[in-house]
């Protein structure tokens, strides 16, 4: 069959250097993956492309508490990344990054090109700025009081417990959430993109089919509310690059994220003859570009991305094609109900060919969510493709193995099934270019089905019963083969190991799309060895334990040298001699102990320092009851300043040392120590 061969470029989102891959990420990894699988298998050239993010202030600020430079930091996760890409079969055809020579390149042309037509501006805003760390704040780095239900502790941006949206600004109470102090206003020049000189071309290009249609309609909604000038710029300190013609501004990270696609393909060209850069990317190519994202990030690549390429002289994305979020039994997926699940740690327990068939189950070509139901997994996973599809296979190998050599018969005893099958798979490739692979596996499932009632229909294990049959069983079982041939034909995009096994097994080169026109016939096949085992309800408990472990273990502050394997308590800072010296430490008699209500860990102390009595509340329930402190000492922090508790003033600190528990050590009286005696 002869094909017009189609150029394509794809990518999936660039992965934030500041974190691992979870199983959210992975719809989009996978699903972009199906589908280029797909392409290339149709014999078109079709290039994969992607890179980790590594630019911004999440990661400047990881990288300083890590104590590593950034550098450091996203080398290590973008070996992480592709360690994880890899195990989960994720087929790059090259993997780069946006802190390389490329993307730098390809950042300062865009710019200088923008600026040039006159679509950069500058103006001076005002903003949230850390006087103690000396740096602006983006919203998530503020914290405060909810203006609008009094919640404490929330983002800049957001309140978590009422869902109201605010500037960081309304927030009462704000805090740096780097340093803890209080942000001042501080002004600063930015450079600005002017969104709005694009805005004939955008409504154009949304009216266009490059979008799927619930994002032409937020796109309508967001060009109807006008199109606001983009900040582009941020200020020292920053991990990213330096804008050309403005020391010490930096470009922000959404700036240079979506230039980062173009730099891991212009990486790519530089190995690759066959591939031109510029062909691909020039204005009125005829080459096509698609970008495969998520929902949330649809504004950058439907406005600003087009905006900017064209700005730049550029070609646009032929189309943007968006997912909806996983979530993991029906909810969002969540730390504290520990189904924020790593790609990592499923990779440690289970087949990842099992999520990917899973995935392509219920993915369609809309931004629906899509649920990962553990029990749904399974009972999908081992009904599908164990009891349906490698059942094919294993009922028919073994007779043709022992019952005619390994040989296949000479001729298909069932041209009609075989051609049916064969024709499905026009429906098939259309359900998998619209990226309908929820369709396209019911349909295989569908003719898997029909392929093990022509099995039970001609019971060659009946026949094997009786000599003279050995003709009749090399026919059903080769038909059952060549049958099983097409089914993994077509699930390649998504099984792409255990279709090399199946042609491992068949003892054919790799499958395209169009060898399947005629059926495998008077050839050798292999040994047949189980092509996929069953999900065990273990592995997924396992997994889940996994997850809670770790996520756990997140949440705890990382050990330093001096306590590992010992406390897991925060550890405060150094401090001074000075910082030492202003602490008055005195021994102090226990005069009087008490429970206090409500309170499981507390008890009240009446504390003798010599020079008068202090009221403390004191952690240490765990280890005593009241009656056995009375009349005993212990070290107390007396200038600490009163903090108001709920159960009421606390006027100091007592000190003890131990493990916690019941093991808290406190002073006996002793003829040498004194209430009231400082201790140095
Ligand atoms: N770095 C940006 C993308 C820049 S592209 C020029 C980013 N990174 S991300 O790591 O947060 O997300 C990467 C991709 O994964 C995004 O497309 C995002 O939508 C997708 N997903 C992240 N969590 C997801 C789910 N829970 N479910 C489905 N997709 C999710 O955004
Ligand atoms: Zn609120």
């Amino acid at each position: 069959m002869s094909i017009n061969k189609r150029k394509m470029l794809v990518s999936s989102a660039l992965p934030y250097a500041n974190g691992s891959i979870h199983l959210g990420h992975l719809v989009e990894y996978i699903q972009t993956d199906i589908w280029v699988r797909f392409q290339k298998m149709q014999g078109h050239d079709c290039t994969y492309v992607c890179a980790d993010d590594a630019h911004g202030t999440p990661i400047m600020l990881r990288a300083q508490n890590e104590g590593i430079s950034p550098e450091e930091l996203i080398a290590r996760i973008d070996k992480e990344h592709r360690a994880d890409f890899a195990d989960f079969a994720i087929d790059f055809d090259n993997f780069h990054s946006t802190h390389s020579d490329e993307n730098r390149e390809l950042a300062e042309y865009i710019y200088t090109q923008l600026r040039d037509g006159g679509y950069i501006k500058t103006r001076t805003i005002k903003q949230a700025y850390d006087p103690e760390k000396e740096m602006f704040l983006p919203d998530r780095f503020i914290k405060g009081t909810c203006p609008k239900c009094g919640a404490e502790d929330q983002y800049g941006d957001n309140c978590e417990v009422c869902g109201a949206t605010y500037s960081p600004t309304e927030l009462k109470n704000p805090v740096s959430a780097v340093s803890g102090a209080t942000p001042i206003e501080k002004e600063s020049e930015h450079y600005f993109f002017e969104l709005g000189a694009f805005d004939d071309m955008l409504r154009a290009w949304t009216h266009e089919e490059h979008m799927q249609p619930a994002i032409r309609h937020k796109l309508n909604e967001w060009l109807e509310g006008g199109l606001q000038d983009w900040d582009i710029s941020r200020d020292a300190p920053y991990f990213g690059f330096e804008i050309p013609d403005a020391p010490n501004k930096y470009f922000y990270v959404w700036l240079d994220a979506p230039i980062g696609y173009l730099a891991s393909f212009k990486n790519l060209c530089a190995r690759r003859d066959d591939l031109d850069f510029d062909a691909y990317i020039k204005e009125g190519s005829d080459t096509e570009m698609y970008h495969f994202i998520g929902k949330d990030i649809a504004y950058f690549h439907t406005l600003f991305w087009p905006a900017m390429l064209t700005g730049a002289g550029f070609r646009k994305p032929s189309a943007v094609f968006c997912h909806g979020f996983l979530t993991v039994n029906g909810q969002k997926m969540s730390k504290s109900r520990g189904t924020f699940i790593q790609a990592r740690t499923y990779l440690d327990h289970l087949n990842p060919e099992y999520l990917r068939y899973y995935f392509a189950a219920k993915l369609g070509s809309g931004i629906d969510d899509l649920d990962l139901n553990l029990d749904d997994f399974m009972a999908r996973v081992n009904s599908d493709l164990v009891g349906k599809v490698v059942n094919i296979a294993s009922r028919c190998a073994g007779f043709i193995k022992k019952k005619s050599a390994g040989q296949l018969s000479a001729e298909c005893a069932e041209a009609d099934l075989y051609n049916e099958f064969v024709a499905a798979g026009k429906n098939i490739a259309a359900l998998y270019e619209q990226r309908e692979f929820n369709h396209a596996i019911r349909e295989i499932m569908a003719l898997a089905d029909r392929a093990n009632q022509y099995i039970d229909e001609k019971k060659p294990w009946v026949l094997a019963k009786e000599d003279g049959n050995e003709k009749e069983i090399q026919d059903a079982c080769s038909v059952g083969i060549n049958l099983f041939r097409v089914l993994i034909c077509y699930l390649k995009p998504v099984l792409p190991k255990m279709a090399a096994q199946s042609e491992q097994f068949l003892n054919i080169a790799g499958l395209q799309w169009s060898d399947i026109e005629s059926p495998l016939l008077d050839h050798t096949i292999n040994k047949f060895k189980p092509l996929m085992t069953r999900v065990e309800q273990e592995k997924i408990d396992a997994l889940l334990a996994d997850t809670q472990k770790l996520l756990a273990a997140n949440k705890a502050p990382e050990p330093t040298k001096k306590t590992k394997g010992k406390s897991m308590e925060p550890i405060a800072d150094q401090i001074e001699f000075d910082d030492f010296a202003k602490i008055d430490l005195r021994i102090a008699k226990i005069v009087k102990a008490e429970h206090v209500e409500g309170a499981d860990k507390l008890l009240q102390l009446t504390l003798d320092i010599g020079d008068g009595t202090k009221n403390v509340f004191a952690g240490i329930k765990s280890a005593y009851s009241p009656e056995d402190l009375e009349g005993k000492l212990t070290v107390m922090v007396a200038n600490l300043a009163p903090r108001k508790m709920r159960f009421g003033i606390s006027e100091g600190m007592v000190l003890a040392a131990g493990p916690g528990g019941k093991d808290l050590f406190i002073l006996n009286p002793d003829e040498g120590a004194q209430a009231g005696m400082r201790v140095k």
